[in-house]
C-alpha cells in the first residue's frame, strides 16, 4: 500500500465525522515516519514502511476517536515538544497567543520577575515562558497531581527550571507576583450551546474543561485571590472564551482598574490583561 492509498483509506473512514480531520491523519503519519510535510508529499506514491504501526495508530484516531496528539504522545507548542496524556489537556494553538502577549509585556520590564502559571496542566505555558525569560522565576501549579507529573516530565525534557507544586488555584501560593497567568477550565458542563466536541469530552480530563457557575467559577475565584498575590504593578493574563468575555470583564472591573482585551487570529476576544487594583 502507498502513502496516498493509506491517506485515502483513512480519509474515507472519517468522511462523515466532522470532528476528525485530515490534519490528524497527516500528523500521525508524519510523526511516525519522521517525514516533513514536503517529504510526505514527495513520497505519496512510495510503499508504506511500518504499515502495522501506522494502521494501529490511525485506527486509534479514526476509529476509536482518540485525539491524534494523545495517539502520538506529544504535540508542539510555541516551538517546543510537549508530551501529553489523558491527565492533561492538549495545549491549543490559541493558547500561544497568551504566551505571546505575556512575553511582549515582560520584554518592557527590566527587573527579575516572579511569574506563576495557574492550572498548568502539561506545563506548556509555564515552560514556554521560562524558556523565553531565563532570568524570571517561574512557578506552575495545578490541582491535579497526575497532571503535575506530566508538568515535571515536560519541564525536564525541555530543560527549564520551574517550581512546580499542587495548589487549588492560589490557595497554597505564598507572596507576591509580577504576573499571574491562567487558562482555567471555563466550559459549562450542562450547556449544550457551548458546542463541546465529543472527541474532547470523551478524552480530555474533565477537571481541565468544566467550571461551575456557568463556566465562570475559576475566573471569579482567581481574580479575587489575585488581589492578595499581585505586586502593585503586577498583572493577570487570562485566556478567555469570547462568549464569556463581557461577564469576566464586568466581574474583574469591580476589583481592577485596567483591563485590556486582545483578539486572536479569528478576531475573537481571547486574552485579558488585568491590572491596577482598586
Ligand atoms: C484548560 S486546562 C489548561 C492547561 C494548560 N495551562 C494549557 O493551557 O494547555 C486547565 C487546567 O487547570 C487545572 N485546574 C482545574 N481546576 C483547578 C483548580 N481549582 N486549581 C488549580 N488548577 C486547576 C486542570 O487540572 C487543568 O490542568
Amino acid at each position: 500500500m502507498t502513502y496516498r492509498e493509506l491517506i485515502n483509506k483513512y480519509s474515507e473512514t472519517i468522511r462523515s465525522d466532522y470532528e476528525l480531520e485530515l490534519e490528524g491523519i497527516e500528523f500521525i503519519i508524519q510523526e511516525i515516519t519522521n517525514f516533513s510535510r514536503s517529504e510526505l508529499i514527495l513520497n505519496l506514491d512510495k510503499n508504506v514502511c511500518n504499515i502495522d504501526l501506522l494502521s494501529e495508530k490511525l485506527d486509534m484516531y479514526c476509529i476509536k476517536k482518540i485525539p491524534a496528539q494523545y495517539v502520538i504522545g506529544y504535540t508542539y507548542f510555541y516551538g517546543l515538544k510537549i508530551y501529553v496524556n489523558k491527565n492533561v489537556l492538549i495545549p491549543r494553538f490559541d493558547t500561544e497567543i497568551v504566551v505571546e502577549k505575556v512575553i511582549e509585556y515582560l520584554q518592557n520590564k527590566k527587573k527579575v520577575l516572579r511569574i506563576i502559571d495557574v492550572g498548568t496542566g502539561s506545563g506548556a505555558v509555564a515552560i514556554a515562558l521560562a524558556n523565553n525569560n531565563k532570568e524570571s522565576v517561574v512557578e506552575a501549579v495545578d490541582i491535579s497531581e497526575e497532571a503535575l507529573n506530566t508538568t515535571i516530565y515536560n519541564s525536564m525534557k525541555n530543560n527549564v527550571n520551574i517550581r512546580i507544586y499542587k495548589s487549588d488555584l492560589l490557595d497554597e501560593v505564598d507572596g507576591y507576583y509580577d504576573c499571574i497567568i491562567s487558562n482555567p477550565p471555563y466550559i459549562d458542563e450542562f450547556d449544550e450551546s457551548e458546542g463541546l466536541m465529543n472527541i474532547v469530552r470523551n478524552n480530555e480530563p474533565h477537571l481541565a474543561l468544566f467550571s461551575d457557575d456557568h463556566g465562570l467559577a475559576h475566573y471569579k475565584k482567581l481574580i479575587k485571590q489575585s488581589l492578595e498575590h499581585l505586586n502593585d504593578d503586577g498583572v493577570i493574563f487570562l485566556e478567555i472564551p469570547d462568549n464569556k468575555c463581557d461577564e469576566i470583564v464586568k466581574y474583574a472591573s469591580d476589583y481592577y482598574k485596567e483591563i485590556l482585551i486582545y483578539r486572536d487570529y479569528n478576531n475573537l476576544r481571547r486574552v485579558l490583561r488585568i491590572g491596577v487594583k482598586r
